[in-house]
């Protein structure tokens, strides 16, 4: 009953493009979580090189940088209770025709690369995650 946890949500671009972002936002507050810092930026290719390093190996990783650098994203800290899981289940699978209803993705995902929304997977990535938006 008291696991309150801190999460990093990312409205990707394709969700931005769309004016998504106050009605996933609403989606993340109907369901009990409060945004503690929200900031909306565009970053470079290679901060999202660093961000997404534990992809480098894969054959997507160039895709995806270029992807999340190419337009403005809304980065989030979430707080809940179970906060990190709670997210994950909100957001839905990775591939948008996976996703259970219900779901984030689910709802607005538009393929596996434009699935809307990045979550922390553990509480441990949370916290980098995290720092490397809010550190300032
Ligand atoms: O975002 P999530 O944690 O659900 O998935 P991931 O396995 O950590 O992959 C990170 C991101 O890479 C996904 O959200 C997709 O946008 C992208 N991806 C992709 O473009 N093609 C794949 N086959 C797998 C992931
Ligand atoms: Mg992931």
């Amino acid at each position: 009953m008291n696991n309150v946890e801190q999460t990093l949500s990312i409205i990707k671009p394709d969700a931005v493009e769309r004016n998504l972002d106050n009605e996933i936002k609403q989606m993340f507050i109907s369901k009990g979580f409060k945004i503690v810092q929200e900031k909306k930026i565009q970053i470079e290719k290679s901060e999202a090189e660093k961000f997404y390093k534990v992809h480098e190996t894969k054959p997507f990783y160039n895709d995806l940088c270029s992807y999340l650098s190419s337009g403005p994203i809304v980065a989030m800290i979430l707080e809940k209770e179970n906060a990190v899981l709670a997210n994950r289940d909100l957001m839905g699978a990775t591939n948008p025709k996976d996703a259970a209803e219900g779901t984030i993705r689910k709802k607005y995902g538009i393929s596996i690369d434009k699935n809307s929304v990045h979550g922390s997977d553990s509480l441990e990535n949370a916290r980098i995650e995290i720092e490397f938006f809010f550190k300032d």
